[in-house]
């Protein structure tokens, strides 16, 4: 069947849509990729000092992960897309941020876009990641650390649940950890610097 793997195409195409980029552009500031940390991503955005650039590319990011999973979701079943074509969606708009046709398949981290998909799969799994993410953040102030424990955490929750507050699929499980791996792979620099003792905390502008 073509359906699903037309439907994974049109969301890595949007997930390869690198907001910190365009946004930063369109507000006038300089590419994320030529400062901090150098990723993409709202947490570098917010290193140039613009609170509005980087919600902006958090709201972006997210919203890329979430509308392909919840297109699915609203209008598949009569086409036979259900649970495995959701999964697939959000991992492809996921690997389209990691991996942007657009910016020669160099994305970022994929923080915000899996918590797109998070919502769209279960508002509920979404709440308990970003809620682990946030005690994290609040004890530790890594965002990359949260980031790592938070996908880590979110296949668990997800299986938590399953029989409680919703029937866990195979597929969507698959996805949500072949996220949180990827996810953590793409930390593999911040893990170097958390190990060292540099890694920059949140608010602080320049990376040591
Ligand atoms: O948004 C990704 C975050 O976990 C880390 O970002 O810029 O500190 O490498 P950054």
């Amino acid at each position: 069947m073509v359906l699903p793997w037309l439907a994974a195409l049109a969301a890595y195409l949007l997930g390869s849509l690198s907001f910190a980029v365009i946004v930063s552009r369109a507000m006038g500031l300089s590419d994320p990729r030529s400062y901090g940390s150098g990723n993409p991503g709202a947490t570098n955005v917010l290193r140039s000092g613009s609170k509005k650039a980087a919600i902006a590319t958090l709201l972006l990011d997210a919203f890329k992960g979430w509308l392909p999973v919840m297109l699915v979701k609203w209008f598949g079943e009569p086409y036979g897309l259900g649970d495995g074509t959701m999964a697939a969606v959000g991992l492809a708009a996921f690997l389209g941020h990691l991996y942007p046709v657009f910016f020669k398949f160099q994305g970022g981290k994929g923080v915000a876009t899996a918590v797109g998909v998070l919502l769209a799969f279960q508002p509920l799994l979404a709440l308990a990641t970003v809620a682990t993410f946030a005690i994290i953040v609040f004890f530790f102030r890594y965002v990359s650390l949260a980031s790592m424990v938070a996908a880590l955490f979110a296949p668990a929750y997800y299986l938590l649940g399953n029989g409680v507050a919703w029937q866990a699929s195979g597929e969507k499980t698959l996805a949500l950890m072949a996220m949180g791996v990827l996810l953590i792979w793409r930390h593999r620099e911040n893990i170097r610097r958390l190990w060292a003792g540099t890694e920059s905390k949140l608010g602080s502008k320049k990376k040591p």
